[in-house]
């Protein structure tokens, strides 16, 4: 086997790292106990969090990994020269504003945002020339095919022209780890990427058979056709600013459905859904004893009302900062939330006591309580105590930025598969 130079970006706690090399070489598919034939070798990870002094995930990824040839700075200030060659670059990067312009001071070349990290995954692709990953594999959220609220698409649009430019062609798929038998409802837009000189770009059609069945998401994560079916095919400016300027201006004309595929400025996209046929996994498959949850997870009797607050319906008039007053009005979440279904999205404020909406609540031996660290991991497929040391609040937050492990692995081994 071939090996596979890989460096991940945005690396949080090494959710990529798991699904691509395994946990000590373990597969996160069948709980660890079988070894993954794996032919990626992490050569390089970066992970730098901007809005705290202390690093806690590279500390983590450290302690799990080691500290050898991790990068703990802000990427935008890593020189290309400093970041190995390598054969597929992997990372989660946030869904920012990735609009240009036209920079005089660059002389008509174009200019990004500061900060937009998109821009520096494209500047690494770029500053490598010649010797430019082959394959790139992206984690987004689902509502990067949609932004921005007022120019919808644009943003994927921007994404998706600037790699064909760098010689690129991708095939998109959002897909709900849960649908596919994983412990979470978590629906992220997952992309790959292949560079010109590759067998799988060759193979890229852009085309309905292509989404439905001959594309490596098609594969790894099967699909039928959508009864709403809807699909369309278009093409997008080489012209970047054009792109950023004009994609969807005024009115709402194109979109980006839940999967597709582009190759030379051409796309095609359809809506799909997923045709599993496996075995599923529901909370109760992943909660721990009741024995083994410290004290603090288990709501009082006198916190009880607060959760229930939080968690119900809602049909009031509430204070404005300015004294004003306005009508605020929400539906009711699950209280508690069902063992019998997976998990929802794990969100970074999960963890702590305080009440919320968003927090899972389940009701195990006659109690009411919130999930532990470790039953969060479960959540997202990662190993026991893999972020041990940290805070609880702290892990959560972990969590809610990571990803479900196994998907990374299922794309893993059909990329694997397809050289
Ligand atoms: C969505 S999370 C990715 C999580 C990761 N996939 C995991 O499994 O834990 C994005 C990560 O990018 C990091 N990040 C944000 N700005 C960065 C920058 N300028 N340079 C490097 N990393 C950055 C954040 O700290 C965060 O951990």
């Amino acid at each position: 086997m071939k090996e596979l130079k890989v460096i991940e970006l945005f690396a949080g706690v090494g959710g990529f790292r798991l699904g691509l090399e395994g946990y000590k070489g373990k597969s996160a598919l069948s709980n660890y106990t079988k070894k993954l034939d794996s032919p990626f070798k992490i050569v390089w990870s970066n992970q730098w969090e901007p809005s705290t002094k202390a690093q806690h995930a590279s500390d983590v990824y450290i302690k799990q990994f080691g500290s050898e040839n991790h990068s703990n700075v802000d990427i935008s200030k890593v020189d290309i020269n400093d970041i190995p060659d390598h054969d597929v670059l992997v990372g989660g990067f946030p869904c920012q504003d990735y609009s240009v312009a036209n920079s005089l001071k660059r002389s008509g070349g174009l200019e990004g945002k500061k900060g937009v990290l998109w821009w520096e995954i494209m500047r690494i692709i770029e500053g490598k020339g010649k010797k430019a990953p082959k394959y790139l594999i992206l984690e987004n959220v689902d509502r990067l095919l949609k932004s921005p609220v007022k120019q919808r698409g644009r943003d994927f649009a921007v994404m998706l022209s600037s790699l064909a430019n760098a010689g690129y062609a991708v095939e998109w798929r959002v897909i709900n780890a849960a649908e596919y038998g994983m412990p979470q409802r978590r629906k992220r837009t997952f992309i790959l990427a292949y560079k010109s000189s590759t067998p799988q770009y060759k193979k890229l059609k852009v085309n309905e058979s292509y989404v439905l069945q001959d594309g490596l998401f098609a594969n790894a994560f099967p699909v039928s056709k959508s009864p709403k079916s809807i699909f369309s095919k278009f093409s997008i400016s080489e012209n970047l600013v054009n792109v950023s300027d004009l994609f969807n201006k005024g009115k709402e004309t194109l979109s980006f459905e839940n999967g597709g595929v582009m190759k030379n400025h051409e796309v095609f996209t359809m809506k799909v859904e997923a045709n599993y046929e496996g075995t599923f996994q529901f909370l109760k498959d992943i909660i721990v004893p009741y024995s083994q949850v410290p004290k603090e997870f288990f709501i009082t009797d006198d916190d009880l009302p607060r959760w229930q607050y939080a968690k119900g319906s809602k049909k009031e008039e509430r204070k404005r900062q300015d004294g004003g007053i306005y009508f605020f009005s929400e539906g009711s979440m699950a209280f508690p939330d069902s063992l019998d279904k997976p998990a929802r999205t794990i969100i970074t404020s999960e963890g702590g006591p305080p009440p919320s909406r968003f927090k899972h609540i389940i009701y195990q031996d006659k109690k009411y309580r919130r999930l532990t660290p470790v039953e969060l991991e479960k959540c997202n497929m990662f190993p026991v105590n893999h972020t041990e040391g940290a805070t609880d609040t702290r892990r959560a937050f972990f969590m809610g930025n990571a990803l479900v492990v196994g998907v990374i692995e299922k794309l893993g081994k059909i990329l694997n598969q397809s050289l």
